[in-house]
């Protein structure tokens, strides 16, 4: 099994030569370590029914149903519906704009471990596509900045070691820009999704390695500063990482199965058009697994 990087420092490998529905449990741990090496993986001209995708992301981890169980595929809870499709009565094939701001998904939940699929059953030319930030030197970039260090309240690096986040479903930029893109949920939805704690900087589930998890999106609250004075230093922390830390956008063709690890990345869809014509929609199909739930 062949990776070739994509971007720089190795961010974002592509993997040449694999049909996922004939892996092996030898080339599933070696999925896996490439998933961590390049924390995006890109695998082209797969050909996945639910069943056989599903399968494959078993292989990664425990799989994790999205809240949004009324936009999944008829008889697979854990595969969300993602789609810039309308029909003419106005109803959505699936989730039209969950995520066009920088997140990391499911960090409004407590386990940490949380890796994303999205395989393109429809795209087009017109279709939106996924942004990515490598996060793995964000934590240089905070304990390098006294400035930034100060916002947050600490006096030296070590003190940021020991700071918690409060994360809750949602997008915090909706602070500082009130039409900023965020998920609506329902009182029901909501009830499922009450929040979490995380370190700002924790320690991946895997590789042990200490990196900054998860500053944009649901990280609302520093424990112990004040939500204007926590929004203004995560706001700072966030615009510095995106400044310096390595992009990557994807565009989706049909077959195309792109994996991330939310420990190590940022995300967010790059826009959606909203159209009635099946044949220039965009569909993809979402999986979370738990690759940290997976004893073997
Ligand atoms: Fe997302």
């Amino acid at each position: 099994m062949i990776a070739r990087s994509l971007g720089k420092d190795g961010f974002v490998g592509e993997i040449v030569g694999f049909d996922c529905t004939e892996e092996s449990s030898a080339q599933m741990t070696r999925v896996k370590e490439l998933l961590f090496e390049h924390r995006v993986l890109v695998l082209r001209d797969q050909q996945l029914s639910p069943q056989s995708y599903q399968q494959f992301m078993e292989g990664l981890g425990l799989t994790i149903c999205h809240v949004l169980q009324n936009l999944t595929v008829d008889g697979y809870p854990s595969i969300l519906k993602i789609s810039d499709y309308v029909a003419p009565d106005g109803k959505p094939l699936g989730v039209l704009d969950g995520g066009t701001y920088w997140h990391s998904d499911m960090s409004y939940l407590p386990p940490l471990g949380f890796a994303t699929s999205l395989y393109a059953v429809r795209a087009s030319e017109r279709s939106g596509g996924t942004s990515f930030v490598d996060l793995s030197g964000a934590w240089d970039l905070l304990r390098e900045s006294p400035e930034l260090l100060e916002m947050f309240g600490c006096a030296s690096p070590t003190d940021a070691l020991n700071l918690n986040v409060i994360h809750r479903f949602g997008n915090r930029q909706t602070r500082r820009d009130h039409g900023a893109a965020q998920q609506e949920l329902s009182q029901e939805q909501k009830s499922r999704v009450p929040g979490a704690v995380h370190r700002l900087l924790e320690r991946h589930p895997v590789t042990g390695q200490i990196g900054v998890f998860a500053p944009s999106g649901s990280a609302m609250k520093i424990d112990g500063l004040s939500e204007e004075q926590s929004a203004r230093a995560l706001d700072l922390l966030e615009d510095a990482i995106l400044a310096n830390c390595d992009v990557y956008t994807h565009h989706y063709e049909p077959g195309d199965l792109v994996i991330w690890d939310n420990v190590t990345t940022l995300h967010r869809g790059t826009g959606v058009h909203p159209t009635e014509n099946l044949e220039e929609c965009r569909l993809l199909h979402r999986i979370n697994v738990n690759y940290a739930a997976v004893t073997s």
